[in-house]
């Protein structure tokens, strides 16, 4: 039986209520609610109607999945170790980000490795994408005079047609570009709606399970909304990646938002160049700026993402206010943290923040938002307030507690081995992290138990 029903949902969250919305109650955007038709029919059945069956857990295989490498050491970073026969990638980003780029890139190296890639584009023709394969850095490997002929290219949107091309040329590898236009002409909705999307996104997924084939789904992040988000698929997908940070800088980070596979928050940095993507060798070396001249306000952190620990320069800049009220603006930090560190300067060191202007920046596009970073972003306030640049080849590590203790950070030897690796001579971590189960060398260590000693250990 078919019952028709009409719901409204989000187009950024896909959030669903049976009335109209102004306000998203989810994710906060205006006017983001739109009418979708449903009948009961069409539903998305996301695991295919076949023999029921129930296993012990015992008896279930547990050889390890052999993981596909890619040949790029971020982006198999970024993955968990390669790709998973079988899952459903979400790679989103703005548009601009280099999204189409990299999966390009991707599936030249898969080529070169034997595999059968099948590119599905509803955005571009075959035309533009032959001449942006042309302009990629090349994999060695690659096969006879022409590598990118070997790439199946598919520029169609229609799911039926995807899904027969698929059956007909059995790829081993699929990236769809992107999923915002592909469409099932099963459903009522408009192509890009969150319906459409979501049906498209599920129906990838059984193709994915059911074949034991990668997909990759590019998804496209726009600030209006205009179409459905990633995010209403985040749920259905078994990894996604988020392009991060500004578009304006030549470095490009990943971050694994969520991954079935993998650690979660890892990140992969690539450089922006005429050639594509390029991994980058020694990612704290961007994030860290001349390490000579150090001015007041500037501090680094390590933060470790996912697995890997990176250096970051955090920057503040503490000035009186000219008009009105006192301006907070964090660029690549938490906002209400930066609130909550300031109010822990005020009430522990006594100073007065009250008529200062506070901006904080994290160098190079991260977004840094572990706690463990705490004690060096108050450092760089502190440091900013007091206009008496840190030592050099100084990094920080610390969590703050209200109360102004400074708590242990996790992995503090991982982070440690990182700055020694990296040059760095000093370390001022929290007391509670000694002493270290295997020493670190090269770098002499000051511990510190609450921010009330931050004064003498680094302005004596
Ligand atoms: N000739 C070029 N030299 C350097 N960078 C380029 C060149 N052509 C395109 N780009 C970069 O590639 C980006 C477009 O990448 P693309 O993969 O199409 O993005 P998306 O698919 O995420 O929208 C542009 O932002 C631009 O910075
Ligand atoms: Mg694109
Ligand atoms: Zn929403």
């Amino acid at each position: 039986m078919t019952k028709s029903s009409s719901v409204f949902e989000c187009r950024h969250c896909g959030c669903a209520s049976a009335k109209w919305l102004g306000r998203c109650p989810d994710c906060g955007s205006w006017n983001s609610f739109v009418e979708e038709r449903r009948s009961s029919s069409s539903m998305v059945t996301l695991i295919n109607r076949g023999e029921v069956k129930v296993t012990r857990l015992a008896e279930v295989s547990t050889e390890a999945t052999p993981r596909l490498p890619t040949g790029n050491p971020e982006f198999d970073r970024v993955l968990g170790g390669g790709i998973v026969h079988g899952s459903l990638t979400l790679l989103g980003g703005e548009p601009g980000a280099g999204k189409s780029t990299l999966l390009l890139q991707i599936a030249h190296n898969l080529q070169a490795r034997g595999q059968r890639v099948l590119y599905i584009s509803g955005e571009e023709s075959a035309q533009q994408i032959r001449l942006r394969a042309d302009r990629l850095e090349k994999p060695l490997a690659a096969g006879p005079a022409d590598s990118t002929g070997d790439i199946l290219i598919l520029a169609e949107s229609n799911f039926e047609a995807i899904v027969s091309s698929i059956e007909e040329h059995e790829p081993s590898v699929v990236v769809v570009d992107s999923v915002q236009t592909t469409f099932s002409e099963t459903l009522d909705s408009a192509p890009g709606s969150v319906g459409q999307v979501r049906h498209c996104a599920g129906r990838f997924l059984n193709l994915a399970k059911s074949r034991n084939i990668p997909v990759f789904l590019i998804g496209h992040v726009t600030k209006d909304g205009s179409i459905a988000g990633p995010k209403a698929l985040e749920h259905i997908v078994d990894a996604v990646l988020y392009f991060e940070g500004e578009r304006h800088q030549n470095h490009r980070i990943i971050r694994a938002v969520k991954n079935r596979f993998g650690a979660a928050n890892e990140v992969g940095i690539f450089e922006m160049t005429s050639r594509g993507l390029i991994p980058v060798r020694n990612p704290s070396s961007i994030f860290l700026l001349d390490r000579e001249t150090i001015t007041p306000g500037s501090a680094v952190v390590c933060a470790v993402e996912g697995t890997r620990p990176l250096l970051v320069e955090v920057q503040a800049l503490v000035v009186a206010t000219q008009y009105g009220t006192a301006r907070r603006v964090a660029t690549g930090i938490d906002y209400n943290r930066i609130s909550v560190l300031v109010a822990i300067l005020e009430k522990r060191l006594g100073v007065q923040m009250n008529g200062c202007d506070i901006y904080v920046n994290a160098a190079g596009g991260m977004d840094i938002d572990e706690p463990g970073s705490d004690l060096g972003i108050f450092t760089a306030i502190f440091s900013s307030m007091r206009n008496r640049s840190l030592p050099s080849y100084t990094v920080l590590l610390g969590e703050l507690s209200l109360s102004g203790e400074i708590r242990p950070v996790s992995q503090a030897h991982l982070r440690l081995r990182e700055a020694a690796a990296m040059g760095f001579r000093k370390c001022i971590l929290p007391a509670g992290n000694l002493p270290l189960v295997d020493p670190v060398e090269n770098i002499e260590m000051i511990p510190v138990k609450s921010v009330d000693q931050i004064s003498e250990v680094l302005f004596p």
